[in-house]
């Protein structure tokens, strides 16, 4: 039996490549802009980093989390997501002790053993960015400006950024005693999962999708009504720094998430387009996890965009993005003894940085010609017994069917000026 991809995981190939390619181009430019030093942590880890960071009781760990024990006996994970890796490479190399904030950014593949369906695969990617060292809500602001430039240069649009704090530790100590009061009536009525959740993490009830928990969360107070002053203080700095840099937000009074790490700032980035997995990315304040990991207590806010969704977005809005490169130059040769002449331009041509391919495989000038139709090239260095002679070459061009003879001599100067041209 022929062996296949796992379900939920996808081989990536062009021309699809070319848009991730693309994608991260402009990922890696706005990062650069807004001070982000890139950061490649191990796609393995200790189970334990993530069951200590995201928490013990959250679905991500309980459920989805891909952990065995490796032949050393040692619990490991694959990375289902990527801010408690940064978190403890942040500590692990000191970077606590450089002054200032640290802003790391990631992109790379995460693991979670969900069931596939669309916008929700077992392998799949993240663009994210942490910025580590600071409590001040215009960090919040100032990063989820990164995101909108980002969707901006990208061409997305019709997204909605939903926002809610969580307030501090000591708010979500009390919030958490006040959902269990106000639930305890209509426990009953809840879904065998949250009822589950109601002892173990009560605040997933609040994310739960199920219709008759939905109902009942509805009636439920805006959690921002159960902070103290100073969580309230940091919000409304957050939605003034958001109104001076022109940000369109709403108020989700019921959004949690689905890791424990969050507090303060929580939002979640929304579109129409991707139907029940509409979460293009999501993110927050996490002013805990580096003392969790065990650091100093130091304020961070972060997010991850779910690049195999923000490709769904694009592509629903009909964005074209990143185009196939065309090859420039596909070198036919006839007779067997053209073939040193066409390595030795293959060569030279390449070295000029121009994309050129040569069939090495004795194939009949139609087959050849056919293959340069194929791979889409611009245009064909025809190389025959005469050519040799004269130290010529034929130069076809694809679109017009012109056909003209260059001397090998000028020929790698004379298509440096043609696509320098082309392109320009
Ligand atoms: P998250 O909400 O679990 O947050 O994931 C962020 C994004 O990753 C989601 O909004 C979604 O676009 C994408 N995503 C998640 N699971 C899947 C899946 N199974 N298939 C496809 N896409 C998926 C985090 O991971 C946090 N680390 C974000 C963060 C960074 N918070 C602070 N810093």
């Amino acid at each position: 039996m022929q062996i296949k991809a796992l379900r939920g995981t996808q081989d990536l190939f062009s021309p699809a490549i070319e848009k991730w390619w693309y994608i991260e181009t402009v990922a890696r430019d706005i990062f650069k802009v807004h001070g982000f030093k890139e950061i490649r942590t191990p796609l393995l880890e200790e189970s334990l980093l993530f069951s200590r960071a995201v928490g013990e009781t959250t679905d991500l760990v309980e459920k989805q989390m891909y952990s065995f024990t490796d032949r050393g006996e040692r619990m490991l994970a694959l990375r289902p997501e990527g801010t408690a890796p940064v978190i403890r490479a942040y500590l692990e190399h000191h970077f606590d002790q450089h002054p200032g904030t640290s802003r790391l950014f990631y992109i790379g593949p995460m693991f979670r053993a969900e069931r596939p369906q669309a916008g929700r695969s077992r392998q799949f990617h993240q663009i994210g960015g942490e910025v580590i060292g600071s409590y001040e809500a215009h960090v919040d602001a100032e990063t989820l400006s990164l995101i909108v430039l980002f969707f901006e240069r990208l061409g997305l649009s019709g997204y909605t950024l939903n926002l809610n704090s969580l307030g501090c530790a000591a708010d979500k100590k009390a919030v958490s005693l006040f959902l269990k009061k106000s639930l305890e009536k209509d426990k009953s009525a809840l879904c065998a999962d949250c009822e589950r959740r109601f002892d173990r993490n009560i605040y997933r009830i609040l994310d739960c999708k199920e219709k008759g928990c939905r109902a009942i969360v509805q009636k439920l107070p805006p959690i921002l009504e159960k902070l103290c002053a100073s969580c309230i203080t940091h919000f409304e700095t957050l939605k003034h720094a958001l109104s001076l840099s022109k940000i369109d937000f709403i108020i989700s009074p019921h959004l949690v998430r689905g890791l424990d790490y969050y507090t303060r700032t929580a939002f979640e980035i929304t579109h129409p387009s991707l139907g029940a997995q509409d979460a293009v990315g999501a993110g927050g304040r996490y002013d805990g996890l580096v003392e969790t990991l065990g650091g100093k207590p130091t304020g961070s806010f972060g997010f991850s965009i779910g690049f195999e969704r923000l490709l769904l977005a694009l592509e629903a809005q009909k964005k074209e993005i990143g185009q196939n490169e065309p090859l420039e130059v596909f070198v036919a040769t006839i007779g067997e003894k053209t073939l040193e002449t066409a390595f030795e331009i293959l060569n030279a041509l390449r070295k000029a940085g121009i994309s050129t391919l040569l069939d090495f495989e004795k194939r009949s000038l139609k087959a050849q010609m056919r293959l340069a139709d194929h791979l889409k090239a611009k245009r064909v260095l025809l190389i025959g017994e005469d050519e040799l002679k004269e130290k010529m070459v034929t130069l076809r061009e694809m679109e017009s069917g012109q056909e003209e003879k260059i001397s090998q001599k000028e020929l790698v100067g004379e298509l440096s000026r043609r696509i320098g041209k082309e392109k320009k």
